[in-house]
């Protein structure tokens, strides 16, 4: 629900000659944060069935509150089709850029599936998207996507729908080269993982990614979340981008983390990732919201701060790490059974919610990138898209397909 504060603050803005742009709330969008602006685009709108393809911002150079922040619409930003649950990084090499790939995609015009472009590129100079060429790319759904700071997209497995009740899932390693515009698979024979979708991917400074969550399935076939294992907290996957191995780790603590899906992770710059919100078993909401592992240990170590208990009970929202603060949005909140509209904030030095965001001292375009940089070799933000990802339920209705959340009449 949109406050009266904030559409008579956004009424004060049109005044002005400022775009203030009240977005629909949605699930399965993608948030990417370039040039101090928080991106958000795509996703489904629950409500109307209907997907979206604004494009949309906020400017973290500037204070705000939670509950009364102001969005900016990027007018020429509209995606070129309709997609959730998709990957969307930032190119490492350009922060111009931003990448578009997979995830369930709606031709605008046709309203049918449309899977003829699997990558898309965003420049921010001229707010287009296009489609470069990019031959091999599979078709995958449910998956998420991180960079390296050598411009390498890795993308692991997911799923690719064959139609609204039946799916297939991968546990391939998929790259993709954004200064070549190569996509390939890698060939790995080792310690392959179970065929999974809807994890998260951690890439940390050391060239490890750190997978989370998401089901596996001990066939390919995937036809129903229920009859899908949920892999433990306890047990995470972890594979070597220098090495281009898989490796598992059993982790101190997680028991209490209950799997799930549809749930985000962020990493902090002195290496803790922060697990946040998802959806459990038959739906259910997460037993430990939020939990904190700890990868500067040989074995790496979960906490579950104070703050878990005090967080609300989201998924399919997204969560980026800026600053201090870990940002959330839109996503649904399993305690009211609302799509929310409001922005939460995290502050990851106190591990606090907190309702305040205050802008980091440098705010310049040059300054922000020798900031990133100076992260980088420090502790190490890659600006990778922090999406939460899940597994859908479909169904055919019209030529729209019907996501169903509640319920445990599971088909894809
Ligand atoms: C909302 O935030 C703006 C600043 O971004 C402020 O001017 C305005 O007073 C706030 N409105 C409320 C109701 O807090
Ligand atoms: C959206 O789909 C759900 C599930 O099939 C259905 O119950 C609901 O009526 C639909 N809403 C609209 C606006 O079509
Ligand atoms: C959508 O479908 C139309 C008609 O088939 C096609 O011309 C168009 O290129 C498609 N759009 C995209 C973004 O693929
Ligand atoms: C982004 O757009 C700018 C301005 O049009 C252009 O100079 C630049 O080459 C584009 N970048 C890419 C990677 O296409
Ligand atoms: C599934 O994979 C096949 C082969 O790679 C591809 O032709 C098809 O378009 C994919 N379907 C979807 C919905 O991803
Ligand atoms: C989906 O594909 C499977 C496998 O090809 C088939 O058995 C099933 O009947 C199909 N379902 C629909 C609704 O087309
Ligand atoms: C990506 O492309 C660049 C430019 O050709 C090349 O130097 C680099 O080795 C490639 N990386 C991988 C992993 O293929
Ligand atoms: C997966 O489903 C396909 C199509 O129904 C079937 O041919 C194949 O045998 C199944 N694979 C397994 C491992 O069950
Ligand atoms: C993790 O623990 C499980 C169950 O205790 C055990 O079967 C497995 O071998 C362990 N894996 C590693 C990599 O230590």
């Amino acid at each position: 629900m949109l406050s009266y504060s904030l559409i008579i603050f956004c009424i004060t803005l049109l005044i002005n000659p400022i775009l203030c742009y009240i977005p629909e709330t949605r699930i399965g969008h993608n948030s990417v944060i370039i040039h101090n602006q928080l991106l958000v685009f795509g996703g489904w709108k629950m409500e109307t069935n209907t997907s979206t393809y604004e494009m949309f911002y906020l400017d973290l150079t500037k204070p705000f509150d939670s509950k009364n922040q102001s969005w900016d619409l990027i007018r020429e930003g509209n995606l070129p089709v309709y997609t959730y649950y998709s990957a969307a990084v930032a190119d490492t090499l350009d922060d111009d850029i931003i990448y578009l790939i997979g995830g369930y995609r709606i031709n605008i015009t046709t309203n049918e599936n449309d899977y003829s472009n699997v990558v898309y590129m965003y420049n921010y100079s001229n707010t287009k998207w296009t489609a470069p060429k990019v031959d091999n790319a599979p078709p995958r759904q449910e998956i998420m996507g991180t960079i390296d700071n050598k411009g390498i997209v890795y993308i692991f497995g997911g799923n690719n729908m064959t139609n609204f009740t039946m799916g297939r899932l991968y546990n391939d390693m998929q790259i993709f080269n954004v200064t070549t515009m190569i996509w390939s698979k890698l060939s790995i024979i080792h310690n392959l993982p179970s065929p999974s979708c809807a994890y998260t991917a951690t890439m940390m400074t050391n060239g490890i990614i750190v997978y989370l969550g998401g089901v596996e399935v001990v066939n390919e076939n995937y036809t129903s979340r229920l009859e899908s294992n949920y892999l433990s907290m306890k047990t995470i996957r972890l594979f070597d981008t220098l090495k281009s191995e898989w490796s598992q780790m059993n982790v101190t603590g997680g028991d209490d983390i209950a799997p799930r899906v549809y749930h985000t992770s962020v990493l902090t710059t002195d290496g803790y990732i922060i697990l946040f919100g998802g959806v459990g078993r038959n739906n259910t909401p997460v037993s430990t919201k939020l939990a904190i592992l700890d990868t500067n240990k040989d074995i790496y170590e979960w906490t579950i701060p104070s703050s878990s208990d005090s967080s609300p009970h989201l998924y399919a929202h997204t969560a980026n790490l800026y600053g201090n603060y870990m940002i959330v949005t839109f996503g649904r909140d399993t305690d009211n059974k609302d799509l929310n509209s409001q922005i939460y904030l995290f502050d990851v030095t106190h591990y606090t919610w907190v309702t305040t965001y205050t802008p980091p001292p440098i705010i310049t375009k040059s300054s922000s990138k020798a900031l990133a940089i100076g992260l980088g070799v420090g502790g190490g933000i890659f600006l990778v898209i922090l999406v939460s990802i899940g597994v859908t339920f479909f169904k055919r209705h019209r030529h729209t397909p019907i996501l169903k959340i509640s319920g445990s009449d599971s088909i894809i």
